[in-house]
């Protein structure tokens, strides 16, 4: 067993205008960060050296060719990520880029992880620093950003050990800003995330406490706080459950849930953390078939909250979505029956399959997206 995660963490409450205590003063430093925030806080960039470099957009999924277009200075050696989990993406790619001296395009460097492996003995001359405002992805203490190209409908990613942040500077009350949609899907990511690491063959005995321990917090804060949008109290265990989710599969990965999703999301726009939530209850029912541990602890987390003794996974699971106000099915985001060879075609992702402590077949995928539609 082993695990590994060198970020420094920083979960607390802090100003931004005193960001100056957590980064260098004297490092030409490239900031990426959210257009909505820059909007809502137009000081930011003036926390930061004067002869910063400044990148902002807004939106999710970053898209590949678009990122890899971004001229910056190639004398920064900082680069401080604020946003939701696109924009930190977004802030390990061109990071990425950077510290292999801009050699190589993204487009290289998500086919071949490796490639960025010579680039180690440098990493140390860079600081990377991501300053998450939604509790989502986990980017913040992940070693890899996920891009997205929408004309060859694919998903890549960035995946180098060197694209740990120096520091991920956590405070729950900059996702206060978050709306309902965006705290919903954000939310139900880190339970993916949570319950994805558990019914996982790299998972161990950390990781599984980690995930339990989020999906706790979950599944007590999210409903409420979608009902509830400005309290730091659920905000608050929201960041928690995150960064206990995010310590759990940056050491497994994600596995099936997420590979269905995929499709979900290049070929139906459905936003990343519904489409890898929406097949959680079915996908459930294969994996604890194979593997109780952890799982069984997850049954009674959810049927002392939403079942009975007799309850499935499934059905708790239901109403929990119906607690978080959010889609259960598939058609309610417009996609047929029709469709459902289209998503089986394009979810077969060997990595994330093998992950799995189960692993379907070709039939069980086309179940699993049919029990949903
Ligand atoms: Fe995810």
């Amino acid at each position: 067993m082993e695990n590994y995660n060198p970020t420094r963490v920083i979960f607390s409450e802090f100003n931004l205008s005193e960001i100056s205590s957590f980064i260098s003063l004297h490092k030409k430093t490239l900031l990426v960060i959210s257009e909505t925030l820059l909007n809502l806080r137009p000081e930011i960039p003036s926390f930061f050296p004067e002869d910063t470099f400044l990148y902002s957009t807004s939106g999710s999924n970053p898209v590949l060719q678009t990122i890899d277009k971004i001229i910056f200075p190639e004398s920064c050696s900082q680069v401080v990520g604020i946003g939701g989990g696109s924009k930190l993406d977004i802030t390990k790619a061109l990071f990425a880029k950077l510290i292999s001296n801009n050699l190589m395009s993204l487009e290289k460097l998500v086919e071949n992880p490796h490639l960025l492996d010579p680039f180690k003995s440098a990493r140390a001359q860079y600081k990377l620093i991501l300053v998450p405002t939604t509790s989502g992805s986990s980017s913040e203490i992940t070693k890899w950003g996920t891009l997205w190209d929408f004309e060859k409908k694919k998903k890549f990613s960035v995946d180098n050990e060197v694209l740990y942040a120096d520091t991920a500077l956590v405070d729950p009350r900059l996702s206060l800003s978050a709306p309902k949609e965006i705290t919903a899907f954000t939310g139900l990511d880190v339970l993916s995330h949570a319950l994805e690491s558990i019914w996982n063959k790299k998972r161990n005995f950390i990781t599984i406490n980690f995930a339990l321990d989020s999906i706790r917090f979950c599944i007590e804060a999210l409903p409420k706080l979608l009902k509830k949008l400005d309290s730091l109290e659920y905000r608050t265990a929201m960041s928690k459950a995150c960064l206990l989710a995010g310590y759990a599969f940056s050491q497994t990965r994600t596995s099936a849930a997420h590979a269905l999703s995929y499709p979900l999301t290049l070929f139906h726009d459905i936003p990343h953390g519904f489409a890898c939530s929406i097949t959680l209850g079915s996908i459930f029912d294969y994996n604890i078939t194979k593997n109780d541990a952890g799982l069984n602890e997850v049954l009674d987390i959810f049927k002392n909250r939403y079942g009975n003794r007799d309850s499935s996974f499934h059905d708790c699971y239901e109403l929990f979505l119906e607690d978080c106000e959010v889609p259960s099915k598939l058609s309610e985001y417009g996609v047929r029956q029709a469709d459902i060879p289209r998503l089986v075609d394009n979810a077969f992702h060997p990595d994330r399959f093998n992950n799995m402590l189960c692993n379907l077949s070709l039939k069980q995928v086309k179940d699993i997206y049919h029990a949903v539609l």
